[in-house]
């Protein structure tokens, strides 16, 4: 009798490294239709109690925490500039959206983001912990 070790492939399996990747949306949270985030604006939606800013760069959406680091601005009312940055409307911070990072004073520390996927015409966040 035989026994194949636990990880070992059948011979017509593809070994693992060589499967496509899979896409989990277990941890990811339904949180607008894609049309609710048109390109150039953004949108406030709060997931466990954690308010995320929605942007949509060029048709590309990311999202970051609606907590300016500086002295808790909201930053999904903050000016779209550079293409890529959000101006805090309190004290003028700006932030990657992209990134979170912090870009000018008053704020030094970067912003949480959270990963995005788009499925059937909604946007899905990863679910903040
Ligand atoms: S609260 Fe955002 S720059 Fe001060």
């Amino acid at each position: 009798m035989f026994f194949a070790p636990p990880n070992a492939t059948q011979p017509d399996e593809e070994p693992a490294d060589q499967r496509p990747a899979e896409t989990t949306m277990s941890n990811f949270v339904k949180v607008a239709a894609l049309t609710d985030v048109p390109a150039g604006t953004s949108k406030l939606v709060e997931v466990s109690q954690v308010r995320v800013a929605l942007f949509n760069l060029d048709g590309e959406i990311y999202a970051i925490e609606d907590v300016c680091t500086h002295d808790g601005g909201p930053l999904v009312e903050g000016t779209i500039v550079n293409g890529c940055q959000v101006r805090c409307p309190r004290h003028g911070a700006r932030f990657d959206i992209r990134t979170g990072a912090a870009l000018s004073f008053p704020a030094f520390e970067a912003t949480n983001t959270y990963a995005v996927q788009i499925k059937d015409g909604a946007v899905w966040i990863e679910q903040p912990v």
